[in-house]
C-alpha cells in the first residue's frame, strides 16, 4: 500500500506547532514552538498574545517542519489541522495557514478534534488495540472515551466544571508556583505526606468529574492556616491535592474498564505527564491484567504529531473540510 503523508498543524492554544507525520505512526517531523515563557509572566495564557505570536511563527515552524522532514509539498497527501476546541484566536491562525497549504497545492483538508489528537498520540508509541477506554486529562479537558474501533468515540464521562489540569494550574497559583504550576506540583508531591484532609471529588456512580470543590477546598484551607497563624505546608499540601485527583481518576477509570469489559487502557493529555498518574495507573493495570499505553512525555503536551496520527485516520475514513472550515472554541468529540 502507498505510505501517506500527513502535514499536521496545532496551534489550540499557546504552542504553535507542525508535523509530518508517516501512515499515521511514525514522526518524520514534529516542530514545537511554545509561548509558555512569555505566558508565564502573566500566569497563565492571555488569548490576546498566544494568538498574536501564532500570527508571528506559524510560517516559520511550517518551513522548519518541511525541511526537517526532507519531503516537499509535492510529496503531501493531506493536511491535517486542529479546528477545536480551543482559544479561537489561537486556532484560527493555523486554520487559515492549512486553509491557504490546501488551496495553493490542491491537497485534501482534514479537520482534526484537538482531543482526538491527544487520545493518537498513543498510536505513535504502539497501534491502538480496540476496544479501549481512554483518559484524556488536560489543561482543557478531563474525559473518558469508550472506542470501539479507529475514529469512533463515545464519551462516557467528562468535567462539569474546571479541567484537572487547570485545577492543579490554579492550586499551584495559591502556593505561588508559576504558571504551568500542574509539573510542579506534581515535582512537590513526591517530596511530601498525605497529611491535609481534601474531599474526594465527585465521588459518585457517574463517570463524570468535578475538580473545582477540591480547588476550593484548598483555598480554604490556605486561608484558616494563614488566620490561625500557621505555616502551610507545601509539599504535604501537593501530596494531598494529587492523591485525591489520582484516587478519582484511578477509581472512575477502572470501574469504567471493569463495566464496558475492556482491557486497553491509554491516557493522554498534558496531565498525562504526571508521575503520580502514571505510576498508579501502572501498579493497577499490572494487577488487573489491563495493558496501559501512556504516550512519550514530548508527545503528552500539546503538539501537531498527535494531530498528524489522529488525522490519518480521519483521512482513511474520508474526513475532509472546505475552505469554509471554521474554528471551534468548544466542540463535542465525535
Ligand atoms: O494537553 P496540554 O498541553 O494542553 C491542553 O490541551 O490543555 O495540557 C497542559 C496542562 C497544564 O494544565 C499543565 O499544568 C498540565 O497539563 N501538566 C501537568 C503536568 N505536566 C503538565 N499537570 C500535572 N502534573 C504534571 N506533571
Ligand atoms: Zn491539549
Amino acid at each position: 500500500m502507498k505510505d501517506v503523508y500527513i502535514l499536521a498543524i496545532e496551534s489550540s492554544c499557546d504552542e504553535t506547532s507542525v508535523a509530518v507525520i508517516k501512515n499515521g505512526c511514525k514522526v518524520i517531523s514534529n516542530v514545537v514552538l511554545s509561548q509558555m515563557d512569555t505566558h508565564a509572566f502573566y500566569g497563565g495564557v492571555v488569548p490576546e498574545i498566544a494568538s498574536r505570536m501564532h500570527i508571528e511563527n506559524i510560517t516559520v515552524v511550517i518551513d522548519e517542519a518541511l525541511t526537517k522532514s526532507g519531503l516537499k509539498m509535492e510529496d503531501i497527501d493531506a493536511i491535517a489541522v486542529t479546528y477545536g476546541p480551543g482559544l479561537l484566536g489561537s486556532l484560527l491562525i493555523g486554520l487559515q495557514a492549512a486553509k491557504t497549504l490546501s488551496y495553493i497545492y490542491n491537497k485534501p483538508l482534514v479537520p482534526v478534534h484537538h482531543i482526538a489528537g491527544h487520545i493518537y498520540a498513543n498510536n505513535l508509541e504502539a497501534p491502538l488495540v480496540f476496544p479501549l477506554i481512554a483518559l484524556v486529562v488536560s489543561g482543557g479537558h478531563t474525559e473518558l472515551v469508550y472506542m470501539k474501533e479507529d475514529y469512533n468515540f463515545e464519551v462516557i464521562g467528562s468535567t462539569l466544571d474546571d479541567a484537572v489540569g487547570e485545577a492543579y494550574d490554579k492550586v499551584a497559583r495559591v502556593i505561588n508556583l508559576e504558571y504551568p504550576g500542574g509539573p510542579k506540583v506534581d515535582q512537590l508531591a513526591h517530596k511530601g505526606m498525605d497529611t491535609y484532609n481534601l474531599p474526594l471529588p465527585l465521588d459518585d456512580d457517574t463517570y463524570n468529574f468535578s475538580f473545582s470543590g477540591l480547588k476550593s477546598a484548598v483555598i480554604n484551607l490556605k486561608h484558616n492556616e494563614e488566620q490561625r497563624g500557621n505555616d502551610l505546608n507545601i509539599e504535604n499540601l501537593a501530596t494531598s491535592f494529587q492523591n485525591r485527583v489520582v484516587e478519582i481518576l484511578t477509581k472512575k477509570t477502572m470501574k469504567a474498564l471493569k463495566e464496558y469489559n475492556v482491557k486497553n487502557l491509554i491516557i493522554a493529555g498534558g496531565v498525562s505527564a504526571n508521575k503520580g498518574i502514571r505510576d498508579k495507573f501502572n501498579e493497577l493495570c499490572i494487577k488487573n491484567n489491563i495493558n496501559l499505553t501512556i504516550p512519550k512525555l514530548e508527545y503528552c503536551t500539546d503538539n501537531a504529531a498527535m494531530i498528524g496520527a489522529a488525522g490519518y485516520y480521519a483521512y482513511k475514513i474520508g474526513k475532509r473540510a472546505d475552505l469554509d472550515l471554521n474554528a471551534k472554541a468548544v466542540d463535542k468529540l465525535n
